[in-house]
């Protein structure tokens, strides 16, 4: 199986944005030709026994009472043969072939990605009907589950058969279908949705990242205050007669706004920050910082080696910013580019492994190899 090769059908990427994305669910069956897990579930579960890797595990009873355990976990026998699903968060970050499911997505940017969370299902497991506030891509893997996903509804009552679970009341589906390995299916924000497993099966689902505004504004101004870029003080040196002592009449307030938003117009600022924030992962990663500092020079030694290739942490995330200046951001941190250092950055922010020979031909600029030594030293790459 090709991951690269989604079948599109008779839609392309271009046609799934304009009318899709955002708006309308959608099954592509058979997206995928001879789809293989990722994962297995045994590797799934050993995943799940790991304390910084977030895991739970939601089950329903005959009586319909919905129970929700989070991992750790230790042993899986207490949940039986049916009815419960084990869901793990960020599995992109610690299996390789898990984030390499990402790749058919790459016409929508890195940066809003959050993660793939895979779920194994036994038979009647699901998680019920909810709405989530992002978009969702959901490849079935093995075994059979039937969807159902419906319209937007002002009219669904939410429901907490637990605390740790939302649900919604029961909806009418535009989309009921039993998928298959291979299917795809995409769900908009808000839109309400059920998976009941009809046997063991294993779900992908791509998630997104949106910022809310509220995120961003204090972000901003946690950026701004660390940076202690926002002590300038408001200044009215061309005040006319105020006619009432107690207005704040629209001009100052219109003054007071130009004054905030004059911080957002600092474009180099404005560029670090939405950069940082927008490759600040949101799940634990398997960070490999080397024993010892690796210098322009052993640099060189290692690459007198043949076979190396040098891979990125799975699960990272990167972007560059090439507008006013050029920025190579990392898992939040920021690398300063210039012309010549801006070819090997679009090959780290790519993420794909380089081989010795690919990273040799950057290595007779000074600055490429600074940014090599810099990126593998930080642990966000690392020699294989
Ligand atoms: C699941 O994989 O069981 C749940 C996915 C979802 O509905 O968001
Ligand atoms: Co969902």
């Amino acid at each position: 199986m090709n991951i690269e090769s989604l079948n599109w059908g008779d839609l392309t990427p271009e046609i799934f944005l304009a009318q899709y994305w955002q708006k309308k669910p959608l099954l592509i069956k058979n997206a995928f030709a001879n789809f293989q897990d990722s994962i297995t579930a045994d590797e799934l579960a050993g995943l799940a026994m790991e304390a910084e890797i977030e895991s739970r595990i939601v089950s329903v009873n005959g009586e319909g009472d919905w129970q929700v355990d989070h991992g750790p976990f230790e042993d899986f026998s207490k949940y039986g043969e049916s009815d419960w699903t084990l869901l793990v968060q960020a599995v992109n970050n610690w299996s390789r072939p898990t984030h390499d499911l990402l790749s058919p997505f790459a016409f929508i940017p890195n940066w809003r990605i959050d993660d793939v969370m895979v779920s194994f299902s036994t038979q009647n497991g699901g998680v019920g009907a909810h709405l989530d506030q992002y978009d969702v891509f959901i490849i079935q893997g093995s075994g059979k589950r039937r969807w159902q996903i419906g319209a937007p509804d002002g009219s669904l009552k939410t429901l907490l058969p637990h605390p740790d679970l939302k649900q919604v009341s029961n909806f009418q589906p535009v989309i009921d279908e039993i998928t298959e390995a291979g299917d795809l299916l995409y769900i908009p924000p808000n839109h309400p949705h059920n998976g009941v497993s009809i046997e063991n099966s294993v779900n992908f689902s791509i998630g997104f990242q949106a910022p809310s505004s509220q995120e961003l504004w204090s972000n901003f101004a946690d950026k701004l205050i660390d940076n202690n870029l926002g002590e300038q003080r408001f200044s009215d040196p061309e005040r006319a007669l105020s006619q009432t002592s107690f207005n704040i009449t629209q001009h100052d307030k219109q003054q007071l706004k130009a004054f905030m938003l004059q911080q957002l117009d600092q474009e180099a600022f404005y560029e670090q920050f939405i950069g940082q924030y927008l490759t600040q992962g949101h799940h634990a990663l398997e960070i490999l910082v080397p024993v010892n500092d690796i210098d322009e020079n052993k640099l060189l030694d290692i690459l007198s080696e043949p076979d190396i290739l040098f891979m990125p942490v799975s699960g990272l995330k990167a972007a560059i910013i090439n507008d006013n200046h050029s920025t190579l951001f990392i898992n939040g941190e920021s690398f300063a580019l210039d012309k010549s250092t801006l070819v090997l950055a679009q090959h780290l922010a790519q993420q794909k492994p380089l081989t010795t020979s690919e990273v040799k031909s950057f290595t007779d600029c000074l600055k490429n190899t600074q940014l090599l030594t810099n990126v593998l030293n930080k642990g966000y790459w690392y020699i294989d």
